[in-house]
């Protein structure tokens, strides 16, 4: 049975991912210090745990930060005490406001960069080496080209892909200069939505959120009017930005999948994207989700927003291939599943 460290692992994604562990029959720790979610996601996901047949692995908490070298050593340390040791990490604790990071851009190297180096740090001295990191499609920028392959040129245009970059860049170091020690994947994730089947758990941040997504499930919640359409004149099949939406569940089995990977093979560095690998335009995913769930989300046209794109799709080819892995869960799905969440938690978990 392995120990898993999962940074961050009461947030949207880690709380997924977390849930996949324990099926697995990892033990799971958590590191989090809720600045972006609730300790309920976890009482949750141990709810969801609990309902099952089989038994599964534990869960330990922790409340902290992961630029505090202290706490982690005291994790590593704890572990090591009781007879499991930390096997390896999924690293999700992060900032991911695209709009918050150009206000507050020093705060988001912080957190992002520092945080990272002091987890490494961390690890190198316990000897731990296995590690998955968050990455974003963000880093991609304006591509001309779509789908996105993981060898062509990155260049975030916003200070929180810089971030997402920056610590790709630095794992790529850590890697050369400790001389192939480790074994590091960058998951660069697209547009991840929907949340769990059981709806006990989803995405519920504190720091409001303006994906799409949410906000069409705020609009038919009631707690909004309508969606604005940030432009209808972008040269896409109907006018409307693509992206690349990719179930929650979908990405939190691709960790686990990655993550075994790691442990059968030998050292190694590398950049993955997890997307479906199919586009989906604005219009589509409004008539989608309305079509599934029999809603009605009324929206206007308004200006394009500052630094958007027209298309963000992956090519998943990579991950289709080196992994034991492929997106099991179609746009209906999502849909279906994320309002599911939201009808049943209508305000999250706060
Ligand atoms: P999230 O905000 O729901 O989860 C992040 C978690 O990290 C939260 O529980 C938060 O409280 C915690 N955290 C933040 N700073 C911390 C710190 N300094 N110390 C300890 N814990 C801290 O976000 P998410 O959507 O689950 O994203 C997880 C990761 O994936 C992030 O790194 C994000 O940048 C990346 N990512 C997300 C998306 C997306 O669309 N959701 C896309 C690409 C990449
Ligand atoms: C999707 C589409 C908008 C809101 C962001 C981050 C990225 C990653 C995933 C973390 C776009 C359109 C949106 C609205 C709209 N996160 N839209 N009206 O921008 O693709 O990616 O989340 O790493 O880094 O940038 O996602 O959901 O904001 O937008 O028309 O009110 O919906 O124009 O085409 P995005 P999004």
């Amino acid at each position: 049975m392995k120990t898993i460290l999962v940074t961050g692992g009461a947030g949207f994604i880690g709380s997924h991912t977390c849930f996949c562990l324990l099926e697995k029959g990892s033990n799971v720790v958590i590191l989090d210090s809720y600045i972006n979610s609730y300790p309920k996601s976890i009482d949750r996901v141990l709810k969801i745990n609990r309902s099952k047949e089989r038994k599964y692995g534990k869960i330990i908490r922790y409340l902290g930060d992961v630029r505090d070298t202290k706490i982690l050593i005291t994790i590593f340390n704890d572990a090591l005490d009781s007879g499991n040791m930390i096997d390896g990490v999924i690293h999700f604790a992060g900032l991911k406001s695209v709009n918050q990071s150009i206000t507050h851009k020093e705060l988001y190297k912080d957190v992002n960069i520092r945080g990272t180096k002091t987890l490494i740090k961390v690890m190198r001295e316990f000897n731990c080496k296995k590690l998955v990191f968050s990455s974003s499609a963000t880093i991609y920028g304006n591509s001309d080209y779509s789908p996105l392959k993981e060898d062509f040129e990155l260049n975030p245009i916003n200070p929180y892909g810089e971030t997402k970059l920056a610590v790709e860049e630095l794992l790529e170091d850590v890697f050369y200069k400790d001389l192939k020690t480790w074994s590091i994947a960058n998951l660069r994730y697209f547009n991840p939505i929907g949340a769990h089947q059981s709806g006990l758990i989803g995405d519920s941040p504190k720091e409001f959120n303006k994906n799409i997504f949410p906000l069409i499930l705020d609009v038919c919640i009631g707690n909004l009017n309508r969606i604005q359409i940030f432009g209808g004149d972008w040269p896409t099949k109907d006018g409307t930005p693509v992206r690349d939406y990719v179930h929650v569940m979908d990405i939190a089995e691709g960790h686990i999948c990655v993550l075994e990977y790691l442990f059968e093979n030998q050292q190694q560095f590398f950049s993955m994207n997890l997307g479906t690998g199919e586009g989906t335009s604005v219009l589509e995913l409004i008539s989608i989700f309305e079509d599934v769930n029999k809603v009605k989300i009324p929206y206007v046209f308004s200006e394009r927003r500052k630094g958007d794109l027209a298309s963000l799709v992956a090519d998943n080819s990579f991950a289709l291939s080196k992994i034991d892995w492929k997106p099991k869960r179609d746009l209906r799905k999502m849909c279906k599943d994320g309002w599911n969440w939201k009808l049943l938690n209508p305000d999250g978990f706060s």
